[in-house]
């Protein structure tokens, strides 16, 4: 008899807190009903990538959307206010990540930035990124080390057998190297400013905070998973990027004329296009935002963690509870983007303020509040540079018997959301023959 109580006991203890349970007493959001013991895993494993299943839900069941994956509620915001609500009025309760097995692996147990829970380790890596990695000054130190990387860029494309259709992706593949340190004198602060690449920066920090308390140092291990951070983020967010607005500009030869125009005016054809060139190319810009817009690389951010239980616009969010935000489904909803939001018009941007720093909720390619991607300036150089110099140097044209209408916009999810099909097209010389032969 003791025994039955017991188990009785157990039983209703662990309905009420399992997530079925409580949800009786909880005002979820609305969402799909989902099938017993896997909710609705079953949508997300199917052929349409997760960006597009959860926006055709949200058209659904709603903005701010509930759905239980396995045993988890999770929770899904797909419009500017819910985006909003989510990583403004109540960016501390959803600034974690969630815990899984493979982000404590890759990490080192959360020893890098983008998996680690919102914490004093977690501060102590975005004040290291503000005043060390991506400080104004960093980023510009490495200028010469982007310009080399470009030209080394073109040289190759150049030196491909010009009568042959070539695809970008090894092309674009390509990454800066490890910035070499340039000797600089003066301060140690300074020297370490000027002469230094990443690395160096994370060795010095590790060895300089070692004696302070665990939660404010960089152990060696951390160092390792700051920079495998740094090159999961660094260099295929910015190839795929690339490779997007090369692709979107074949396929609107109106905008891949204006886009060049913009060049020969500004830059014209004697050399090739610098840093310092960018704020005088209004129409690039707008290229590069319209390709985040259309194709952001993260299109679910990064997943966001409730820390506790919250309310959002009426419903509650149980903590523990994953909190994603369709950056995708936002960026192509007519509401914010009125008139064919699907389709490729860079003149959204022309003269309009809309940035991508996390201000703008219509666009969200790097996220915002305090899990802003926090090298969005570092990452905007080389894309931006990178579509400048692509389209400067080479006449870019499919191959033949391709229409522009027959390249493939398919996307797949992995590290970053890239092209399915590589994009195969024909890139053309443009300029005079020695620059495609400097180094410098
Ligand atoms: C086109 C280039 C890039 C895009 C579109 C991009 C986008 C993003 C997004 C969407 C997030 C998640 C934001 C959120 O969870 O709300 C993020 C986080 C992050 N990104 Fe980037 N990123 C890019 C380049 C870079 C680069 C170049 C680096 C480093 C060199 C970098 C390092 C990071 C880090 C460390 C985080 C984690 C921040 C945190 O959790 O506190 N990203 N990025």
């Amino acid at each position: 008899m003791a025994m039955a109580a017991i188990l009785a006991a157990v039983y209703v203890l662990r309905y009420l807190l399992s997530p079925s349970g409580r949800r009786k007493s909880l005002n979820l959001p609305p969402g799909p009903r989902g099938w017993p013991v896997i909710g609705s895993l079953g949508a997300l494993a199917g052929a349409l990538q997760p960006h597009r299943v959860l926006a055709a839900l949200a058209a659904r069941h709603g903005p701010l959307m509930h759905l239980r994956l396995g045993s988890y509620h999770t929770v899904v915001a797909s419009s500017v206010d819910t985006a909003r609500l989510v990583l403004k009025t109540h960016d501390l309760a959803f600034a974690d990540r969630p815990r899984t097995a493979a982000g404590e692996v890759t990490s080192y147990g959360y020893l890098g930035i983008v998996h680690t829970p919102c914490g004093a380790y977690w501060r102590m890596a975005r004040k290291l990124c503000a005043t060390e990695l991506f400080s104004a000054r960093r980023v510009d130190s490495f200028r010469r080390v982007r310009e080399q990387e470009m030209r080394a860029l073109v040289r190759g494309l150049q030196a491909e057998d010009e009568a042959v259709a070539r695809s970008s992706r090894p092309l674009l593949r390509e990454h800066p190297r490890r910035a070499r340190g340039t000797a600089a004198a003066g301060s140690s602060s300074r020297r370490r400013i000027c002469a230094t690449d990443l690395v160096d920066v994370l060795l010095q920090l590790a060895e300089d905070t070692q004696t302070q308390e665990s939660e404010a140092s960089l152990p060696r291990d951390g160092v390792k998973a700051f920079i495998q951070d740094i090159i999961a983020g660094g260099t295929e967010r910015s190839a795929v990027t690339i490779e997007w607005a090369i692709s979107e500009l074949l396929r609107h030869p109106e905008a891949m004329a204006a886009a060049t125009d913009e060049l020969d005016r500004v830059v014209g054809s004697g050399r090739w296009v610098a840093e310092h060139d960018l704020p005088e190319l209004p129409y690039i810009d707008a290229v590069v935002k319209e390709t985040l817009r259309l194709h952001p690389v993260g299109p679910l951010l990064v997943p966001h963690h409730a820390r506790q239980d919250t309310v959002v616009a009426g419903y509650d969010v149980p903590a523990g509870a994953p909190v994603l935000v369709n950056a995708w489904a936002i960026a192509r909803d007519q509401a914010s983007w009125p008139d064919a939001p699907d389709t490729f018009r860079p003149d959204w941007f022309l003269g309009a303020s809309v940035d991508v720093r996390g201000a703008h909720f219509e666009l969200l390619p790097f996220g915002s509040g305090r899990r802003i991607c926090p090298a969005y300036d570092l990452a905007m150089k080389p894309v931006a540079g990178g579509v400048a110099n692509l389209v400067h140097g080479f006449a870019w044209r499919l191959p033949d018997g391709v229409a522009p209408e027959d390249v493939s916009m398919e996307d797949h999810v992995g590290l970053s959301t890239r092209r399915k099909v590589p994009l195969v097209a024909v890139a053309e010389p443009r300029l005079l023959a020695h620059l495609y032969a400097a180094t410098e």
